[in-house]
């Protein structure tokens, strides 16, 4: 099975996570990569991180190319997966299923995490079985019905 290693995004790396790209027909899906971390930047409880091979577990500075990028908020007693892309070259080999997984077992550590949850556009059918097939199921929370071109689901296996 393919496994992640998640890094922080920091000076030394994040051109290159601005550098990674989805398919031209997955842009309306997810923001780009530039708004995740000026989101994060001026928002202390989201946390943001480059993904990566398992093989780059190890060395200081990975042998091995981004590949892809998350990041999760933490508010209210919610884990929330906002952003998950894969770069398009590396897209159905694993890795995505692989990102979510690891967010997962990272929100599970979290004391304050009580709920994990996430959204994805109405029209994101890989999303909406890649999340089902995880253990997400809806979560009717009164709030999302405000966000009507999104839907909420919420994993179950806490
Ligand atoms: C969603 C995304 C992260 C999946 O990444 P990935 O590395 O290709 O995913 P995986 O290789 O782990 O595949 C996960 C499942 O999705 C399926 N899948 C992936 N891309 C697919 C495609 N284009 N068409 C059909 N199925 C697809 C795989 O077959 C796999 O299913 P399986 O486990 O039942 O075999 C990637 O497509 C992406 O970055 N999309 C644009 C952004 C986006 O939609 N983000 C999610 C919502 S915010």
């Amino acid at each position: 099975m393919v496994k992640v290693h998640f890094r922080k995004i920091t000076r030394g790396n994040f051109r290159e996570c601005l550098n990674l790209q989805v398919n031209e027909s997955q842009k309306s899906l997810v923001a780009t990569n530039a708004q995740s971390l000026a989101e994060a930047y001026v928002d202390t409880n989201l946390f943001p991180f480059a993904v990566y091979d398992t093989s780059a577990c190890g060395y200081e500075q990975p042998q091995v190319p981004m590949l892809g990028f998350t990041m999760y908020e933490i508010v209210a007693g919610v884990g929330f997966i906002m952003r998950l892309m894969i770069d398009f070259k590396y897209q159905r080999q694993g890795y995505g299923r692989a990102t979510m997984i690891e967010v997962i077992r990272r929100l599970k550590l979290c004391p304050d995490v009580e709920i994990i949850a996430t959204s994805y556009r109405k029209e994101n059918e890989v999303a909406a079985s890649l999340y089902q097939s995880l253990g997400f199921t809806p979560w009717n929370i009164e709030w999302a019905k405000s966000h009507p071109t999104e839907i909420y689901v919420k994993f179950e296996g806490f």
